[in-house]
């Protein structure tokens, strides 16, 4: 029996929210324009640059953490979270740059750091000057074992034990991540209202949103259970994965902390709330809220975490669309400032296959600087190493340093990014690989991004249109996408360096090559099957489509 694709009744344009039909963009600010040749970058840098990240089509900007900090964390360690951080600016420059962006028909979303601080907020600084310092229990302090030992056996995430001793107080504090990032206690009201406030200053302001950071760490056990061992743990792992941290995140009362965050969220005018979560898919989705609404968008980082199999991938992208709760909006992720980029984990080939898959799979896409002219990787020598997840855990090759260098604009000295030193290396090949040199080639990383993105924000069935699989093998994955009324779309991409053959038996299908990685093929015909090139990535922009059942 063979019939026509049926699609669910679909929403009209104006019924989806700019974070489901936009695409987010991650900048991170010390690295993507400097104005001011001190060699870090800045707001006022990325006021330059506002011009193009228009014309690449982008809908909303996530800046990193860009509030006053010793920046042991590049960041990540607030201490004070109602400012900015002198180098990068000024909340008169914040304000500007947010009411360009605005011009621009764009949105603003910040990082919201709300598991921890610096130790050097205001808050830690009283919390840690004595027991009974009102303070005190808005961080997580413990006495230490009879023998002086930590209370439990949890670890940080960047190396070492995490609780660190403090002498003049003679307990222990919790931290997560860094000895100078102590964990906020959020089992203390207190806290939460100080945090909901921090929301309130910069939603006032007029942001459009938060990346909620590390949110699955917020809450932890009541009863402060030792974490059990990861029998999977290998000897090239971060030391923190020796153990599996069942006890010290994704707790069941950090649900309704993310719905009072939310709350609030919805007092205002169609802001957003993305979670940072690393999780397997079910526990990932409980963020969208099963009882309230929480998260509009739980980070899904299958992509990044999966190692590039078609198998595994189209299986999770399957496993991933049928476990979301029906009001649920689906999101894709391929790199951020935490993880190698996409070309240094499957070559510069594969990743533009890597950016067909993020731009036509349902859901909002999130960029990250530099993907979209296929930046790599950058060897830092050993001596000029700053991340300290790469100090704290030498000869793993942990540093996150690679994937944070600046981005390159032009051929220029500094490839346009400064007049000065950067504050990271650049890659060597910055003279070729560059906005610049890309914007002028048909055959770049940069053109298939932009046409990419062209064709999604134009074409209804792949900005919002359903998923439906169509075949996988050890080489290829294809997908259709369509609303109703058209025939839509197929995507056929081959995950090898290999030839091979498309020949489905589930449909029948004719219609015009749109986009390819080879676009010598571009404007081709094709029907039925299709034979693609090793690292070739296709979408098809179909005339007739038939499904057989
Ligand atoms: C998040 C951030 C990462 C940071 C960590 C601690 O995972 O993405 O960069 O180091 O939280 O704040």
């Amino acid at each position: 029996m063979s019939q026509t694709a049926t699609q669910p009744a679909p929403k009209t344009k104006a019924s989806y929210h700019w974070w489901q039909d936009g695409i987010i963009y991650q900048i991170y600010p010390r690295s993507f324009q400097d104005s001011n040749d001190d060699g870090v970058g800045d707001l006022k840098g990325v006021l330059q640059r506002l011009d193009y990240l228009k014309w690449l089509g982008v809908k909303a900007i996530w800046l990193s953490p860009i509030y006053p900090s010793p920046m042991a964390d590049f960041g990540y360690d607030i201490s004070d979270y109602e400012n900015i951080w002198p180098q990068f600016g000024t909340l008169a420059e914040f304000d500007e740059l947010l009411q360009q962006i605005h011009a621009a028909g764009m949105k603003l979303i910040l990082d919201l750091v709300p598991n921890h601080s610096s130790d050097e907020h205001p808050w830690f600084i009283q919390s840690r000057s004595s027991r009974n310092n009102p303070k005190r229990d808005w961080y997580i302090w413990k006495d230490a074992k009879p023998d002086g030992t930590p209370p439990n056996n949890w670890l940080s995430v960047f190396g070492g034990s995490a609780w660190e001793w403090d002498e003049k107080t003679q307990q222990y504090y919790y931290h997560a991540f860094l000895v100078k990032q102590p964990d906020l206690n959020w089992r203390n009201p207190q806290v939460e209202e100080a945090m909901l406030n921090v929301m309130r200053f910069w939603l006032d302001r007029g942001v459009d949103g938060f990346r909620v950071d590390a949110m699955w760490h917020m809450i932890k056990d009541e009863q402060w259970r030792d974490n059990p061992r990861n029998p999977n743990y290998e000897e090239h792992m971060a030391t923190y994965e020796q153990q599996i941290p069942a006890y010290s995140t994704d707790q069941p009362e950090m649900h309704g902390i993310a719905a009072r965050m939310r709350k609030l969220l919805d007092e205002y005018d169609e802001r957003l709330m993305i979670a940072e979560i690393y999780l397997p898919v079910h526990r990932l989705i409980a963020y969208y809220g099963l009882q309230e609404k929480e998260a509009h968008l739980p980070f899904n980082f299958m992509l990044i975490s999966l190692p590039w199999d078609p198998l595994l991938i189209s299986a999770a992208i399957d496993e991933y669309e049928a476990a979301l709760p029906a009001e649920a909006w689906p999101n894709w992720v391929m790199g951020n400032h935490d993880q190698p980029r996409i070309t240094s984990r499957i070559g510069v080939q594969q990743a533009k296959v890597a950016a067909i898959l993020l731009l036509t799979l349902r859901g909002t896409p999130t960029l990250y600087y530099g993907d979209e002219i296929g930046m790599r990787d950058v060897p830092i020598p050993e001596e000029e190493v700053q991340d300290p997840q790469g100090l704290n855990m030498p000869g793993k090759n942990l540093s996150r340093d690679p994937e944070r260098t600046p981005m390159q604009w032009d051929h220029s000295d500094n490839a346009g990014f400064s007049k000065n030193k950067p504050w990271l290396r650049l890659d060597r090949t910055f003279h070729r690989r560059n906005v610049q040199v890309q914007k002028q080639n048909d055959f770049s990383s940069l053109a298939l991004y932009k046409s990419l993105i062209d064709l999604r924000q134009k074409e209804p069935s792949l900005m919002t249109g359903s998923y439906r699989p169509v075949y996988s093998d050890n080489q290829l994955i294809a997908y259709l996408r369509q609303t109703k009324g058209q025939a839509g779309f197929l995507i056929v991409l081959n995950l090898s360096h290999r030839p091979c053959y498309f020949t489905p038996t589930t449909i029948r299908f004719k219609g015009t090559i749109v986009i390819d990685t080879y676009p010598e093929q571009l404007n081709t015909t094709v029907q039925d099957k299709i034979a693609l090139s090793g690292d070739e990535g296709l979408v098809v922009k179909l005339d007739e489509c038939q499904l057989h059942s």
